[in-house]
């Protein structure tokens, strides 16, 4: 997996740790402000992501645990009430970025192409996904493995359905998302507590 420009995170998460964080993330009680702190700090040592903003019911998913991906989260990553991270096939999800509420990020595919035999009998393709610095998934958005990269500082509308590649600083909607503009030519990732 290639890695996107800026990142400073730690090495990927690992197994055991990521198993700890997945159930920690299902097993939360949203209600209670308390727990809600308390699960946020353990994540975030658990997935070495310092700053990782967590909100409620978020879901760092493998439904096929023999494809247990490598998880890698960069500082300042907010992930937004709702957010369902699919591991399976690995994720790079790198500084300061955010990924708003309900967003997906599916990194397996089931292979379909054999009509003779039910697709579950069919292979499962890993599918590797990185997120850049600095981007901004909107809510709901959808990213799909054959996406392979959200490149550093684009911003992915809401409900959008990401199924190939986002350049740098480009701004796609829709479903599909298509890039619908850029941001400023001379954009830098401002860093997000920077006034
Ligand atoms: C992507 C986004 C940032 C673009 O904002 P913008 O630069 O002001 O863009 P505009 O509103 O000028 O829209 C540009 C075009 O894209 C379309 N568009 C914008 N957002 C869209 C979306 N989410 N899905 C589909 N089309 C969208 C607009 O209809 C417009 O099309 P037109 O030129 O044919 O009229 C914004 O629309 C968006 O989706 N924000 C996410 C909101 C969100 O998730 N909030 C949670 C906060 S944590």
């Amino acid at each position: 997996m290639t890695d996107p420009g800026g990142w400073t995170g730690e090495e990927a998460v690992g197994r055991r740790e990521l198993q700890v964080a997945r159930l920690l993330a299902l097993q939360a009680s949203n209600d209670i402000p308390g727990v809600r702190t308390l699960r946020a700090r353990w994540l975030c040592s658990l997935l070495r992501a310092p700053g990782l903003k967590v909100g409620s019911g978020v879901r760092l998913d493998c439904s096929h645990p023999q494809l247990l991906g490598r998880l890698r989260l960069g500082r300042d990553v907010e992930l937004g009430a709702g957010t369902v991270l699919d591991v399976s096939g690995g994720l790079v999800i790198a500084d300061e970025t955010t990924l708003s509420e309900g967003v997906m990020i599916l990194t397996h595919e089931h292979a379909i192409s054999d009509r003779s035999r039910h697709w579950r009998m069919q292979s499962i393709d890993a599918r590797p996904v990185v997120i850049g610095r600095g981007v901004w998934l909107g809510a709901r958005a959808i990213v799909l493995g054959s996406a392979r990269t959200v490149g550093e500082g684009a911003v992915v509308g809401a409900g959008s359905i990401v199924t190939r590649e986002i350049p740098p600083f480009a701004v796609a909607v829709g479903n599909p998302a298509r890039v619908v503009g850029w941001r400023g030519r001379d954009a830098r990732v401002a860093p997000s507590n920077a006034n």
